[in-house]
């Protein structure tokens, strides 16, 4: 004879999902007691809903890396809020929207480089003079600047709050004068 089961002994998948969902909730409670943040302090990409919004809709979704213009990559300067703060280093582009303070157009010391390739100056530091503002390297010296730039790159990908958004089509060169040189750049304490 089958025994009948009391219903209030067993242990459903509903109970489970109520248990995970208790002991979330103490964790999060005992971190923000703790580190007065809900999640241990963590801010990086991974609790980010923007970010998941870029792998759904541009890798799951449409494998293809994102291919912007100049002109297309101008408008992530942060002036409109509701889209992302893109930066651009040797053609790789990045999102970089946490760093609002830093980028964003209300004094972020570094606006210059929101919505633009500007390779030139994170090689030589010439903040100061506009003609440098551009991601043009003819003129300086290559292995400097291939250093530099290769060490800006890690910097952003391994950058906890930044992920990689997809490549810049930089115009041709070839009929554009080469940049005057600038020697009295910032130098950075490190290179
Ligand atoms: C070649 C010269 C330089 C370049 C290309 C450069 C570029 C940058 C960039 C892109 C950031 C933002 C990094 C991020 O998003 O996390 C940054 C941050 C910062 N840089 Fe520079 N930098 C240069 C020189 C300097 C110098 C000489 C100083 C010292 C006066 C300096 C002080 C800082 C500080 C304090 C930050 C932290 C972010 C902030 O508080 O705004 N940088 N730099
Ligand atoms: C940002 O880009 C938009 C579109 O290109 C432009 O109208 C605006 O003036 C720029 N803002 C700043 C602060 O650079
Ligand atoms: C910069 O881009 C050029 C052209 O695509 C490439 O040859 C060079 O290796 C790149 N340098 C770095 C540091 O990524």
């Amino acid at each position: 004879m089958p025994q009948k089961k009391d219903p209030r002994s067993r242990f459903t998948i509903l109970d489970f999902v109520q248990f995970l969902g208790g002991v979330l909730a103490l964790c999060c409670i005992l971190s923000y007691v703790f580190t007065g943040t809900s999640t241990w302090g963590y801010t990086g990409k991974y609790l980010n809903s923007q970010y998941y919004k870029f792998v759904v809709q541009h890798q799951l979704i449409s494998h293809e890396s994102i291919l912007f213009t100049t002109d297309e990559l101008a408008l992530y300067n942060g002036t409109d809020t509701n889209l992302p703060i893109y930066v651009s280093v040797n053609g790789t582009v990045f999102d970089v929207s946490y760093g609002r303070d830093i980028y964003g157009p209300d004094h972020g010391r570094y606006h210059l480089f929101a919505g633009h390739d500007y390779s030139r100056v994170f090689v030589n530091g010439c903040f100061h003079r506009k003609d440098q503002w551009t991601f043009d390297l003819r003129g300086l010296d290559e292995k400097e600047a291939e250093i530099k730039l290769q060490s800006w790159i890690k910097y952003y990908r391994k950058h906890p709050q930044y992920w990689e958004v997809g490549q810049l089509q930089l115009p041709n060169l070839n009929n554009q004068p080469i940049p005057e040189e600038c020697r009295d750049g910032l130098k950075l304490p490190s290179f």
